[in-house]
């Protein structure tokens, strides 16, 4: 039966981890895996989830099962975030939300859903995107199309390219958007832009499916959702999968949720159902402990105004750390060609590095991101700044 399979190479993004962790040298730095780290390099756990935990462990007494929908009060404390409560309670009857094992849970029961509902749709991904996006919705059933995103001369989203790309999609299909922070590139939607994609995609009959990984990590809470109220306000049906792993540091606690706005009279009953169903096919119901912990913030005002302070924080932070890191390379003349760095936003930017450039800054010098450039900027550090800009510079 298996005789047939043979070893796969490893994932482009988690295969660094190992890398990185048996490299020697003492100057290494990790720009790999897109987790958040403080200003010695370490990845704590937050202050309000520490408090929660303790909270939860004083009060849990059970580890009885939980429903496919998921831990009582996430899904909502989730939609507030994303929608606000105004918009929330606007929705209420139209929209389904389910807990998933992390965003990456999200997309696939999401996909999982389109591929039941509408097997033919096809799902138009940016240029580029997340590394597991097109794996994920394969993997799902379904197939998709590449949209023009990413101007690489600019260094900023090709609005017009991107409409242009998607004249060619029909109604019924599907179009992956980045709520904020856009993987792997850092370069978001202006404002006009979700506008005309909006516009397009209410003429052509197109659906949405916004992934909002990073919330509170570009502009702040509000702000990074404003796009993904616009889209649900304006759309007939819409999907939304969120991710708590960063914004609350719960990275292996595989805490997410899948939304979605159907338009028929009793579309929450419908959707959830559904959802419901794929959940239990797949893993019957989605682990408790970080939901447990995000809706334990979410509904003590204390631990939500700790948590959104440690948020900011760490938001502000990185805009630093972006701003240190052009600065450095100023000496070397380098500042215009990764200037725009600096204005990107949230976890990552894409360096206008070549593959091979990058294997070079990996062999040589022991700095580790993926072939195709994109650097984890909370991995940089005041201390490995200048030790990445010289190391850049070496490759001119
Ligand atoms: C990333 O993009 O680095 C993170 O979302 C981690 C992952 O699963 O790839």
């Amino acid at each position: 039966m298996f005789a047939h399979l043979t070893p796969l190479p490893a994932d482009p993004i988690l295969g660094l981890s190992a890398l990185f962790n048996a490299d020697e040298n003492p100057k290494k730095v990790d720009l790999g895996v897109g987790v958040y780290k403080d200003a010695k390099g370490r990845t704590v756990i937050l202050g309000a989830v520490q408090a929660a935990y303790e909270h939860m462990v004083a009060n849990e007494g059970t580890k009885v099962y939980i429903a496919p929908t998921g831990w009582p009060g996430f899904t909502d404390a989730c939609q507030n975030l994303v929608f606000g409560s105004d918009l929330k309670a606007a929705l209420e009857g139209q929209v389904a939300a389910i807990q998933t094992p992390g965003g990456c849970g999200a997309l696939r029961l999401g996909f999982e859903l389109v591929a039941y509902a509408t097997p033919e749709a096809t799902v138009w991904v940016s240029d580029p995107t997340w590394a597991n996006h097109v794996p994920t919705l394969k993997a799902a059933g379904l197939k998709h199309q590449v949209y023009r995103y990413y101007d690489r001369e600019t260094a900023a989203v090709d609005v017009d390219g991107m409409m242009a790309s998607l004249e060619a999609a029909k109604a019924g299909d599907l179009v992956l958007l980045h709520g904020c922070c856009h993987n792997p590139t850092g370069a978001d939607l202006p404002v006009e832009g979700w506008q005309r994609v909006v516009e397009l995609m209410l003429r052509k009959g197109l659906v949405p499916f916004v992934d909002m990984a990073y919330q509170g990590f570009a502009s702040g809470l509000s702000a990074d959702a404003a796009p993904v109220r616009r889209v649900f306000e304006a759309m007939p049906e819409a999907v939304l999968s969120y991710s708590c792993s960063k914004n609350f540091g719960l990275y292996r606690e595989r805490t997410g949720a899948l939304m979605v706005k159907g338009q028929q009279k009793d579309a929450k009953a419908a959707l959830t159902t559904n959802l419901a169903k794929l959940a239990r096919e797949n893993y019957s119901m989605p682990p408790a402990h970080g939901a447990a912990l995000v809706t334990t913030i979410m509904q003590n005002e204390a631990l939500k105004q700790a948590w959104m302070d440690e948020l900011e924080a760490m938001r502000v932070r990185m805009v630093g750390l972006r701003a240190s890191f052009v600065d450095a390379l100023r000496p070397y003349g380098l500042d215009n060609r990764f200037g725009a760095v600096a204005s990107q936003t949230g976890m990552f930017s894409l360096l206008a590095l070549t593959p091979d450039e990058v294997k070079r800054l990996r062999a040589d010098r022991a700095i580790y991101f993926p072939d195709n450039g994109r650097i984890n900027v909370a991995g940089m550090t005041d201390a490995n700044i200048p030790y990445l800009a010289e190391s850049i510079a070496s490759l001119y």
